[in-house]
Order: C-alpha cells, then structure tokens, then sequence
C-alpha cells in the first residue's frame, strides 16, 4: 500500500497535461483554496495585481468555484495552477482573460504567489508554457499583456518568453500613493511558432 501511494505521487507529480522545464500547469482544484489563502494576502505580491483589497476566504472560495468550472470559449477565461514539475509544489495561478473567439486574441496574467519563489525561473517558464498553450491549443493569434512600469522582474520575464514592449498606458495603476504608468507587451503566433513551431514543445509535453 506505501509503495503504492508513493508510486501514485510520484507519477502524479510528473504527469502532466502542459509541461515546461520547470513547471506543470493543470486545472485548478476547490482543494486548492487552502495553499491559495495562504501567500494570496501580501502586499509585496499583490502592489503589482489589479486588486490591493485583501480577500476573505469567501471571495477566494467563490472564484475559485468559477476558476475550476471555466470553459475557456464560455466564459472568456482559462486560469491554470502552476506547480513545481518535480516536487509538485503549488507555486501560483497564470491566466488567459478575455478570450476572443472572433479576434483570436486574449490577455495574459501571471502571479507566484510564496515569495520565496520569485526569481527562480518559474515565470518565465510558466509564460512559455501559457503561450504554448494559447497558440498550440487555443489557436489564438495574439497574446498581450499590462504589466506596471516598475515592475522589472515582470517585464524581463515576459521578455525572455517572447513578449515585446508596443506600448505605454499612461498612469493607469494608482498604488502606493503615487500613479503609475503601464508597460503593454505583446507577442503574436508567427513570432512565437519562429522558437516554438508546430510539433514542439516547451518541456517535452506529449
Ligand atoms: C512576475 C513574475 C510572474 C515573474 O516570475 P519569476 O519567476 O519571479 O521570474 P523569473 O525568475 O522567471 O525571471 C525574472 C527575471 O527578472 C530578474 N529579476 C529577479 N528579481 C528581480 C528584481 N527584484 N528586480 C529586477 N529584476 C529581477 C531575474 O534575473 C530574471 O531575469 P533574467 O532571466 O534575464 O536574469 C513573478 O515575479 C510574480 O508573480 N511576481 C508577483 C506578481 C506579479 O508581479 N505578477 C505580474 C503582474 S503583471
């Protein structure tokens, strides 16, 4: 029976259905609101995320309830766990939002949530593998995303994946006391298919 359960772990922990080198990313669960609960209230994470305002577990427990149910062309909206590819860690959630099915375009969202795990390669892998996901599996055209000015880890990950800087949104964040432009980035599936063609893969997924 040990042998058994640890054979089942150790297979689910490499099992997955979109893999980067780094990451597995899967659908995400209701079990998952505990480890959510836990880093989702801290400032540091949250200063560059649309919302500022803590979230109760309520709220969580609600999203989370849309997020395990979306159907990315009902809803307009596909978010994903991210785990550790080996250990199987919970490390976040990546996001594609308003899916358009006429314009074949939608914008992208990433948050690692321990801050323990900044830094560590995990996004820029995760953006690969999203991207892989929304050109390979979606067949959209265009990915674009904002991300604030000050935010420099955010825009060296992004770039690293593919995504180029096209624009600024002016003061559109008001965080911290002070306002705060945005960088918009984009990256489109020609772009993409030139490092990742059809028939590859980011982390050697099936
Ligand atoms: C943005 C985010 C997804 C990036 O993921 P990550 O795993 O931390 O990033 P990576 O380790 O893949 O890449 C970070 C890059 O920035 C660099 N970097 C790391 N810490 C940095 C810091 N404090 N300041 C500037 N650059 C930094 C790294 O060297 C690396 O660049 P390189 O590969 O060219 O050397 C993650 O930091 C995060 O979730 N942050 C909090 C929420 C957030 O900002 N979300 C995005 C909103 S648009």
């Amino acid at each position: 029976m040990q042998f058994l359960d640890i054979f089942i772990f150790k297979s689910s922990a490499m099992l997955g259905m979109y893999l980067g080198e780094k990451v597995n990313l899967r659908a995400l669960e209701l079990d998952d609101l505990d480890i959510v609960m836990t880093h989702w209230n801290n400032l540091e994470l949250r200063q560059y995320l649309n919302s500022q305002i803590p979230m109760s577990r309520q709220t969580e427990r609600a999203w989370l309830e849309r997020a395990t149910t979306q159907d990315p062309w009902r809803d307009g909206e596909m978010t994903l766990a991210i785990e550790d590819r080996k250990s199987g860690e919970f490390l976040g959630t990546v996001s594609l939002f308003d899916i358009s099915k006429q314009h074949k375009r939608a914008e992208f969202g990433i948050a690692i949530h321990n801050a323990d795990n900044l830094g560590k390669g995990y996004g820029t892998d995760t953006t690969r593998v999203m991207l892989w996901v929304a050109f390979h599996i979606l067949g959209l055209n265009s990915i674009y995303l904002i991300t604030m000015d000050g935010n420099e880890r955010a825009q060296k990950a992004y770039k690293n994946a593919g995504f180029k800087p096209v624009g600024v949104f002016r003061q559109g964040a008001y965080v911290k006391g002070a306002f705060h432009d945005f960088v918009i980035m984009d990256i489109l599936k020609e772009e993409f298919f030139e490092t990742y063609p059809p028939g590859s893969s980011v982390g050697n997924s099936p």
